[in-house]
């Protein structure tokens, strides 16, 4: 399967903060994919901008050092990253004084799309908008890409956004959570929306619960600072779990657009019930099996943040009242795995009689790793026994439905040429984001309330064995991760 590549118009690109980790691992390299792939026009030009004082080849080394390191994978080659490193520039700049912002200004082109890309500490987010403004940078075919953490609590996310609001509109803010740029997950809103099958059965009456999973096997590693005043609940459910359940649970939006969509997303967070405190549990990786712990990571032996958490959670309206969905994301688990199992209730009548064996119908849609979808369904076992049933699973994987050579693009890809195109449907409204701090902040405000550390969980185990105890208590079990 071919996929159809349509260019972008010309744009001048500022990348705040182009020699940290995020713009050389993620924001470059998924610049130099899309030139590769003839979407980003040679047109195009990309200022890179740190407060280091760097030549510009010292500049384009760094980033050519970054992507000849496999930053971008197989899909790039020699060629590729010398036509990228001719679309660069560099300028030093300080986010708090006004140095280097005349020379930027110098060299941006007027009346062609502008953005810039925020990809800096979010204490700077506010400086970076009030130098733009200031000097006068801000056209209005300019955009601003702004990175998560959007705020760390409601208050916080509202001053920001107020403040970005005295010189920006929002339509000009791209508020960027890479979940949605992934293909698999813009995929949910394909299978919901784009199929007759799943909707008729697709609410309280059909759906039993929903898990959704966010595993990860690293654990806090480089970012200690960030993720010990973070923890999982601000660093995934507030935004990537939240995104998650939104696309499950929302209702059909009237067309495929910006507000059309988010709109449909917001209506879900505001129906979130508050988490009663006995449905959350929280936990924190131990060393085990030769990798540290948590604490040895982040180097405070009293530390009390969760690298892990399960929650389960009611949505109160005519569609889900009575439907629990249950999240959960921790680090060192196990395996890598995000996935979203939705569970179907039993038929309401066996025609088999009381003995015969059922397992409930279960769609799987696979996030990552191994892309895909499996339905798991009942079918009589054949040979003979009499009507013996058995579940199978009807099991599809994107790569192999679509074309082994497939190949799927990063989150960042997408999102980057949905900013320059004007399209905000994959990213987080402000109202969007102060919803969903406004129902995390009380799970995350009696945690600072209570003493209690963490339930220890081995590194590279399933979690705490509360999280098991969360869905035994409804006589149900969390699928395997693996
Ligand atoms: C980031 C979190 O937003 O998402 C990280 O800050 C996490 O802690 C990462 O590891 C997971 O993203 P992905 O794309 O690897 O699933």
């Amino acid at each position: 399967m071919v996929a159809r590549v349509i260019p972008v118009d010309p744009f001048d690109l500022v990348v705040l903060g182009a020699t940290g980790d995020l713009a050389q691992r993620k924001i470059l390299p998924a610049l130099c994919r899309r030139l590769a792939e003839g979407q980003m026009p040679p047109e195009a030009q990309i200022i890179g901008a740190a407060r280091s004082a760097l030549s510009l080849a010292a500049f384009k080394e760094m980033v050519a050092d970054n992507l000849a390191a496999d930053r971008g994978g197989a899909r790039i080659s020699a060629d590729d990253i010398t036509a990228f490193l001719d679309r660069l520039e560099y300028v030093t700049i300080d986010a708090r004084s006004g140095d280097g912002w005349q020379e930027l200004g110098a060299r941006l082109r007027p009346d062609i799309t502008r953005a810039f890309y925020f990809s800096v500490a979010p204490a700077l987010f506010g400086d970076l908008a009030q130098r733009v403004s200031e000097h006068g940078l801000a056209t209005p075919q300019t955009r601003i890409v702004v990175e998560k953490p959007f705020g760390h609590d409601l208050d916080s996310a509202r001053a920001l956004n107020a403040m970005l609001a005295q010189h920006f509109t929002e339509a000009q803010i791209y508020r960027i959570d890479h979940y949605l740029g992934k293909e698999t997950v813009q995929n949910l809103m394909a299978v919901r929306f784009a199929n007759i099958l799943f909707e008729p059965l697709w609410n309280a009456r059909f759906v039993d619960h929903v898990q959704i999973t966010v595993a990860e096997t690293v654990g806090v590693g480089g970012r200690a600072d960030y993720y010990d005043q973070s923890g999982a609940m601000r660093d995934m459910v507030q935004n990537h779990l939240m995104q998650l359940l939104c696309l499950i649970a929302m209702e059909p939006p009237h067309r495929f657009d910006p507000d059309a969509v988010r709109d449909e997303k917001l209506k879900v967070i505001r129906a979130l019930d508050p988490v009663a405190p006995g449905d959350v549990v929280r936990g924190q990786y131990g060393a085990a099996a030769g990798l540290p712990g948590y604490i040895d990571e982040v180097g405070d032996a009293r530390s009390h943040t969760e690298s892990y958490v399960a929650l389960k959670v009611g949505i109160s309206n005519w569609r889900w009242k009575g439907t629990p969905f249950y999240l959960r994301t921790g680090k060192r688990l196990a395996a890598r795995t995000s996935e979203i199992a939705v569970t179907f209730r039993d038929p309401p009548h066996s025609i088999f009689g009381e003995d015969a064996e059922w397992r409930e119908n279960v769609l799987v849609i696979r996030l990552q790793p191994n892309e895909g979808m499996t339905l798991r369904v009942m079918i009589k076992e054949p040979g003979p026994g009499g009507m013996r049933l058995k579940d199978v699973a009807l099991d599809m994987s994107f790569a192999k439905a679509l074309g082994d050579d497939m190949q799927i693009p990063d989150a960042y890809e997408r999102l980057i040429m949905d900013v320059i195109r004007g399209n905000q449907t994959l990213f987080m409204r402000g109202d969007e984001v102060e919803a969903a701090w406004a129902w995390t902040d009380p799970v995350i405000g009696a945690w600072t309330a209570d003493a209690t550390a963490p339930l220890s969980y081995p590194a590279g185990s399933d979690g705490p064995e509360a999280a098991a105890r969360l869905l035994q208590r409804d006589e149900r079990q969390w699928r395997e991760v693996r």
